[in-house]
């Protein structure tokens, strides 16, 4: 079953407006990412789950709600990166595990150049980041990376997507929920969301 949820919020649609802008620049556009980020990590964590705790208050005695799961946070580098620095501003206790992960320019498939996951899982829950969910290769090869580590409840976090990505991801883990915050129109004959905001790892980084 597909589960793509594109975000509603006014504040996603305006700062995305501002990070596609070919003339934002580079130190705007990190922050952008880094805004976005947090907003649909707050989307993305709505189904969380909680346990009650009793807490003291300056008048009298409540029970309130504690977060009950681990959450670890898995960037694709590079892009990815710019994702986390925003999350942990909500999530502080979060672990990161980053994967390396570059497409190949004339396969476009996934080629992997970093990973340092221990063998044994420490979260229950991942999200996974990357700016740019494009012919999906790239996630999926990460999703599979994390199932095979042992976690089982995956999200996808991105801030764009092209449906020929969601469809292959989808397809691939129909078990992972797609938080972005627009599905584009398509991918072009170079493999990049169209109309998209080109290549969010070199707009982050100013290569
Ligand atoms: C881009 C992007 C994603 C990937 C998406 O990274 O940041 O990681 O491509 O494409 P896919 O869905 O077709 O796999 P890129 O390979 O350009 O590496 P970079 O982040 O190091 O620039």
């Amino acid at each position: 079953m597909k589960q793509l949820f594109e975000s509603q919020h006014p504040l996603v649609k305006h700062k995305l407006t501002a990070l596609r802008d070919k003339n934002t620049d580079h130190r705007t556009f990190r922050e952008l990412v880094r805004e976005l980020s947090l907003l649909l990590c707050y989307e993305a964590t709505l189904d969380m789950e909680t346990t009650q705790k009793p807490v003291e208050t300056p008048m009298g005695e409540t029970v309130g709600t504690t977060a009950k799961e681990t959450i670890g946070l898995v960037p694709i580098m590079r892009a990815g990166i710019g994702m986390t620095d925003g999350i942990m501003q909500l999530l502080p206790n979060v672990q990161v595990w980053h994967i390396g992960l570059y497409r190949d320019e004339e396969t476009l498939r996934p080629v992997s150049y970093y990973n340092k996951l221990p063998k044994e899982p420490t979260v229950q829950i991942c999200l996974i980041l990357d700016p740019m969910l494009a012919t999906g290769g790239s996630a999926i090869a990460t999703a599979n990376i994390i199932k095979e580590w042992g976690v089982s409840r995956i999200k996808y976090v991105g801030l764009l997507a092209a449906p020929e990505g969601v469809e292959a991801l989808s397809t691939a883990h129909p078990d992972i929920p797609i938080h972005v915050a627009h599905l584009d129109e398509r991918l072009n004959e170079i493999g990049f969301i169209v109309p998209g905001l080109g290549d969010a790892g070199d707009r982050m980084f100013g290569t």
